[in-house]
Order: C-alpha cells, then sequence, then structure tokens
C-alpha cells in the first residue's frame, strides 16, 4: 500500500531537496527535517502498550512503547539521512544497516554488508532509503528481512517512482510503502524524474 504524503511543509523542504543548487550541508540539514515531519505518518503502525502514569495533580492512563522496541534498518548508505532522524524521535530503536549497492551497468541492487538488531523476527521495523527507482534495493532489503523473521513493516522514502512502487508492491503487496514525492517514470539509467539526483552523493558530498 503507497501513501504519498501530503503537507505544505514536507512538499516545500522537497523542493530543497530536488534543487540542484542546494549544497550538501543544506541538503543533510533539510533531509533531517523532512524525516522528522514524515515520522508522524512512519511511526503510525508502531504498537504501544498502556500504562498509568500519576501527574502531580493525579494518576492518569498513558502510553509506552510495546516490547521489544521497533528497529530501525538503513539501506545503505543514502538510508542513513533517513534514519539518524527517525532515531532522533525514537532512540530506543536499535538501528541496523544493510549494505546494497546498485550496479551501474545492470541496475540491479547488489549485497555487500548485514548487521542487524538481535530479535528482530519479534520487533516491528521502519526500513528507510531515501530513493525507491526501480525498487530492486527495497524488494531485496524486504526479502533478506523476511528471512530473518520480519512480518511487520514499513518501508520509508522521500521519493518514489511508479515502476519502482509496481515492481515493489508485486513482490511484497503486504507492505506500507509511505514517500514524500510520487514521480513521473525512470530515465535511461534508471534515475528517478525528476527526482533529486544521486541520494547518497547529494548527502555525502561525492560524486
Ligand atoms: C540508491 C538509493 C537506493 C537505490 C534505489 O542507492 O539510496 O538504495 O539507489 O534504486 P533502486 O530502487 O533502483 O534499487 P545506491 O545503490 O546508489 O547506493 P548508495 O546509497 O551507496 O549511493
Ligand atoms: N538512486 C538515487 O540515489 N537516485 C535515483 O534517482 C535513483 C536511484
Amino acid at each position: 500500500m503507497l501513501t504519498v504524503l501530503s503537507h505544505p511543509l514536507i512538499d516545500i523542504k522537497l523542493t530543497t531537496l530536488r534543487d540542484k543548487d542546494t549544497p550538501p550541508h543544506d541538503f543533510r540539514r533539510t533531509l533531517f527535517e523532512i524525516a522528522g515531519l514524515m515520522s508522524f505518518d512512519v511511526f503510525k503502525f508502531l504498537n504501544s502498550t498502556q500504562i498509568s502514569v500519576t501527574t502531580p495533580l493525579e494518576t492518569t492512563d498513558g502510553y509506552r512503547l510495546a516490547e521489544p522496541a521497533p528497529a530501525i534498518i538503513s539501506i545503505l548508505r543514502a538510508g542513513n539521512g533517513l534514519a539518524d532522524a527517525f532515531s532522533a524521535l525514537l532512540p530506543e530503536a536499535p538501528i541496523g544497516h544493510l549494505g546494497l549497492q546498485r550496479n551501474e551497468d545492470t541496475h540491479n541492487a547488489e549485497a555487500y554488508y548485514e548487521k542487524l538488531p538481535r530479535n528482530i523476527d519479534s520487533r516491528q521495523i521502519i526500513l528507510a532509503d531515501p530513493m525507491l527507482a526501480t525498487g530492486g534495493s527495497a524488494i531485496m532489503a524486504v526479502d533478506r528481512l523476511k528471512r530473518h523473521g520480519v512480518k511487520d513493516m514499513v518501508f520509508a522514502c522521500l521519493v518514489a517512482a511508479p515502476e519502482g512502487v509496481a515492481a515493489v508492491e508485486a513482490a511484497h503487496p503486504e507492505l506500507s510503502i509511505i514517500t514524500a514525492g510520487y514521480d513521473r517514470a525512470l530515465d535511461e539509467n534508471c534515475y528517478i524524474l525528476p527526482g533529486l539526483g544521486d541520494a547518497g552523493d547529494r548527502i555525502y558530498n561525492t560524486v
């Protein structure tokens, strides 16, 4: 299921990210801010447990995160930009990393690293990667997490292409995809149009 977020602040900040003249330090800061705004929807599925809390005046009902805490999984390397912002709001969440890199010729994702929190199979998962282009990286990430027994996860991205969303929906129909932007198409190099370019390079100022 695809959710395209609609909010003036998200739209304004996504425009800053799209702008080719936005320098890396502004790109990183804006990415952090937009992820914070997205978290309102991204965290909606999290389970909480009812507790009682005593205010200075009386005792009332309150909530805490259900245990075990959810985990944030970053698809390296651009996913770290989103994961850092989600982690700031959910510091209890352990952070896992899946190293996936698109092959520049085939555009297929290739895995090079994996480090996941323990008890991953009993945690809710927020999977973070700014770009959903062909969908190959997202599909591979979800495949790997499912192999570890993960059942409940949401995929958060900044920009998604229709081709990638269709591919992910075909492979993982139950997955919630939350994106700040739903773009037109992929170009001949499988970059998203209009997109924002190479997210990793823009975050880390590499070429
Ligand atoms: C980018 C992006 C996604 C992937 C999306 O990563 O962060 O992981 O491409 O493309 P897809 O949907 O076609 O798989 P990239 O492989 O460029 O690696 P990087 O984050 O290390 O730059
Ligand atoms: N990866 C990116 O970083 N950007 C795209 O447009 C496609 C894949």
